[in-house]
């Protein structure tokens, strides 16, 4: 599988082939790391972390990943930089792409990584944006694998805030990967129209179910119960009207009892509000499948880094 030179935007833009394929090297490089071998397939590269949002996982992720393959990463905040505003994105991304080899976006605006990619000429990975969070996806399939063995023919449920950019991306992801995905939340945060429409076109394809609703009785016999914040960053004054939306939506052991199934796994992407989305006595209960997952999201960025710039012989 050659992934070389591609950016990595959004799921929509990989196969299940290739989404395979990115899961099976990120194990491998977790088995290799767990027995104290690193590589050198990134030596000689330089990648550009730009944030303008705060980030603990997806930063030290592709820092830590990036200098276990021998590479070197800059971290750019959003006050280093004038990203969009004293400077435009394509004359910044053209500059970036003169010097460093791969570049990191985390922001707001998918629009805006896109332009990256397009004006950089070098790979540009998402590190999340209002609309999609890939590399979690990734993260989240392995630790499924991992605790679940396998993906296809799994049931994974989210439930909460169902228009954000862990339920759109979610659901691109099973739609590829044949897990049945269902979103419970309240009609006015349902995931748009025209995305469920797209994953219902993969999902003829790959043999998965997506169901989209309020009630809460939709998640019997999930294999895999996932919860995210209910505001993401940039929506902090929507907490009142979210709380009040979703109240009922919160993962606890009453919900996970409408389950069916007493092996049932409990997934966030973190970080999680203890008393919102879930209570703190699930997320105890499943910490280290949760945290599990965190590490994960090292192990599969650094799959997505070395896949799309590395040079690395599987
Ligand atoms: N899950 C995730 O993206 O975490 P950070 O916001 O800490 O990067
Ligand atoms: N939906 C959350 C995800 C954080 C990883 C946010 O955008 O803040």
């Amino acid at each position: 599988m050659n992934l070389k030179g591609r950016s990595f935007l959004t799921l929509k833009d990989y196969s299940p082939e290739e989404i395979s394929y990115l899961l099976d090297l990120a194990a491998e490089l977790k088995a290799k790391k767990k027995q104290g071998i690193t590589g050198n397939s990134l030596k000689g590269k330089n990648i550009a972390l730009i944030f303008e949002k705060p980030s603990t996982r997806t930063r030290c992720a592709f820092t830590i990943g990036c200098i276990d393959e021998g590479g070197h990463a800059e971290y750019l905040g959003k006050d280093d930089i004038q990203l969009g505003y004293k400077e435009s994105v394509e004359d910044t991304a053209r500059v970036l792409g003169r010097m460093f080899d791969g570049i990191e976006f985390r922001g707001f605006s998918q629009e805006n990584v896109e332009k990256l990619a397009k004006y950089s000429g070098v790979p540009v990975w998402n590190g999340l944006t209002d609309t999609y969070h890939p590399t979690q996806i990734l993260a989240d399939f392995l630790t499924m694998r991992e605790h679940l063995g396998g993906l296809k023919g799994k049931k994974l449920v989210f439930v909460g805030d169902g228009r954000n950019n862990m339920a759109n991306s979610l659901m691109i992801g099973s739609a590829k990967m044949g897990v049945h995905f269902t979103i419970l939340a309240p009609k006015e945060l349902w995931p748009e129209e025209t995305l469920v429409e797209t994953c219902k076109e993969y999902a003829k394809e790959s043999g998965s179910v997506i169901t989209i609703s309020e009630d809460l009785a939709e998640v019997k016999d999930a294999d895999a119960v996932y919860t995210d914040v209910w505001c993401s960053m940039g929506e902090e004054d929507k907490a009142a009207e979210r709380v009040a939306l979703l109240r009922p939506y919160q993962v606890n052991e009453e919900l996970l009892e409408r389950t069916g199934k007493k092996d049932t796994i409990f997934l966030h992407c973190l970080p999680a509000v203890k008393g919102n989305e879930v209570t703190a006595e699930v997320f105890e209960r499943f910490a280290d499948v949760v945290f599990d997952e965190a590490e994960n999201r090292m192990h599969t960025i650094k799959a997505v880094m070395v896949a799309t710039l590395g040079e690395y012989e599987r």
